[in-house]
């Protein structure tokens, strides 16, 4: 089925191509090294934002390949025309790992009995590309003994079947100021890395925190995630952000529908907002179904420049809010992003949902059409470029 690129509600996503571009430009002159390449980490349809546009400017603006969480983005990516390396970051599964190498896809291999059963699925020459993921830490993915790690090394080595692409480690605390774990996680990596017997063009464990903060964690790859956004990967971290960054994600809506209530009229379910005196009201078509979700009441939100609350709770697709005075139908409402003097930022929205930024363009869901920006103008909508 084609993608949709035309759609008929108010309420849509605006993803600013050009404050991508410049988050990279300017983590590139951070890390100041042509030695060291740049993966834009643009898994979960790039923290919500879309894979393929995000994926096409992070290339422009010069990163050298992508990394996702599981085969099926990786495929969504290739089957988008992208052809820069891929790495997949997630387990796979032992049966798909022929699909991956027709595909030129390189995968996570964590494990010898990992390795073993992907072996069976491949052919003689496949040339699977394959990064080990040293679990130093995090606990989660990934080889824990240099035993094991050796023995993975020498069974790749053994044959055709497989080509040793790189080697990594993910962080667990270094979006932390205080660096004691993340030394002791690191220490562990380049003891790792040092038994290998040929180091792997790609040695990486650096995720964006990593990457602003610690240049020895660069190796010869970083893998940049949230702040390629225009996001700081926790509120520690803003004190010592290096430049700053642009927020890329704006959410947009338009009143729909506006009406002056009288004193003591009800507004939405559960009636729990009642006006104490005259009110306009104004309603967005804007609810939990596309991720503005239940616990957003009382956030405010923007008109005309004026930040104004969202009253009684939201509903499945809509939501109300309190107008600053009579305003007609068709007024833009601003969810996240700026409008004059006033801004929502993604992090407010996160505080208000006691989460992470991380979280908050992942879950506008995909029925809130994405249009994309770049130099002012409009070049892609929903996971489309025009062009
Ligand atoms: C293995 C791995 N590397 C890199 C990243 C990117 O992290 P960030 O978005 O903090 O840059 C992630 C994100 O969760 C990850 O899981």
């Amino acid at each position: 089925m084609e993608a949709q690129t035309q759609f008929y509600r108010d309420t849509w996503v605006e993803i600013d191509l050009d404050c991508l571009t410049e988050n990279i430009q300017n983590i590139k002159r951070h890390i100041a090294s042509d030695e060291v390449k740049m993966f834009a980490v643009v898994k979960a349809n790039a923290y919500g934002h879309g894979d393929v546009p995000v994926a096409r400017a992070a290339l422009e603006a010069g990163v050298h390949g992508l990394a996702v969480a599981f085969l099926d983005e990786a495929i969504s990516l290739r089957k988008g025309g992208i052809e820069a390396p891929i790495l997949v970051l997630g387990a796979s599964r032992a049966e798909d790992v022929k699909l991956a190498s027709d595909f030129d896809i390189a995968l996570t291999n964590f494990s010898l009995e990992w390795l073993e059963e992907a072996a069976e699925e491949l052919d003689e020459e496949a040339g699977l590309k394959v990064h080990i993921k040293c679990d130093t830490g995090m606990g989660r993915l990934g080889v824990r003994s240099v035993e094991e790690l050796k023995e993975m090394e020498t069974f790749i080595r053994s044959g055709r079947k497989f080509q040793l692409d790189g080697i990594y480690t993910h962080f667990a605390t270094a979006d932390e100021l205080d660096d004691t774990y993340l030394e002791a996680q690191l220490g562990r990596f380049e003891e790792m890395v040092s038994v290998l017997n040929e180091r792997p063009p790609y040695i990486h464990s650096s995720n964006s925190a990593a990457t602003l903060r610690k240049s020895k964690t660069h190796f010869t790859a970083v893998r940049v995630g949230i702040a390629m956004y225009g996001l700081t990967p926790s509120e520690e971290m803003k004190s010592v952000l290096p430049f700053q960054l642009k927020e890329v994600f704006s959410l947009y809506s338009r009143l729909v529908h506006t009406k002056e209530q009288q004193a003591g009229d009800k507004i939405s379910y559960g009636s729990t907002y009642e006006t104490k005196e005259k009110e306009w009201i104004g309603t967005v078509p804007i609810g939990y179904a596309d991720g503005w979700l239940r616990k957003l009441q009382g956030q405010e939100v923007i008109v005309a420049g004026e930040r104004v609350p969202i009253v009684g709770r939201i509903c499945m697709d809509q939501c109300m809010i309190s107008l600053p005075g009579p305003m007609k139908s068709g007024e833009r409402v601003t969810l996240i992003g700026k409008d004059g003097h006033e801004k929502v930022s993604i992090d407010e929205i996160a505080e208000k949902l006691e989460t992470i930024n991380y979280e908050i363009p992942c879950i506008i869901s995909p029925r809130v059409p994405r249009i994309y920006i770049k130099n002012g103008k409009t070049i892609g909508v929903s996971n489309r470029l025009l062009s």
